[in-house]
């Protein structure tokens, strides 16, 4: 999974997650990891998408978006009202791909990154990697 995402502790919602330690569905080509996802149960309403990753070559395929809904579907099952994800305000791909699947951005936590990461780094575009942005998908009900 690191050759998916570098840091393997991830800082969200001011909690800790080690990504190898939360249940996580991978998607393999040829015998080698191409994709994967990893979420935890956040609490009595939600599931939270910890980590999401597809290999560069596989991406603009439909393997994220599958992924993420079968995320979906799983907290649908169980009964969860909201599917939350973090991105990093540099991270403009992720943004309109969560977007793209139904998520609305509803929390900013302005220079959380930047602390965690000590210093302002240069992200995507050469945007200085600060904020966490919140994100989050509510169910609706079903009606018949
Ligand atoms: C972001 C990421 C997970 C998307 O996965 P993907 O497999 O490439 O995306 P998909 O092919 O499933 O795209 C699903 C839909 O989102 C749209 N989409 C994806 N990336 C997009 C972008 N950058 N801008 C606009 N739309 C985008 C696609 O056009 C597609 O739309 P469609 O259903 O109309 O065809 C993947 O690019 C990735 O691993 N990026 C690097 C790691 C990362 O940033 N992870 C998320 C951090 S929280």
């Amino acid at each position: 999974m690191q050759l998916f995402w570098g840091d393997p502790v991830q800082l969200m919602f001011e909690r800790q997650f080690t990504v190898a330690q939360e249940p996580a569905l991978v998607v393999e080509s040829d015998k080698k990891i191409i994709g994967f996802i990893s979420y935890s149960e956040f609490n009595e309403n939600a599931v939270l998408i910890v980590a999401l990753g597809i290999l560069p070559g596989y991406q603009g395929c439909g393997i994220g978006q599958m992924l993420v809904k079968q995320i979906e579907e799983y907290a649908r099952e169980q009964g969860k009202q909201q599917l939350l994800v973090v991105t990093s305000n540099d991270n403009l791909p992720a943004l309109a791909f969560y977007q793209h699947l139904g998520f609305q951005l509803y929390e900013v936590a302005p220079d959380v990154i930047a602390k965690k990461l000590g210093d302002l780094h240069p992200g995507i575009a050469n945007i200085p990697i600060r904020d966490e942005l919140r994100l989050r998908k509510v169910f609706t009900k079903q009606h018949i």
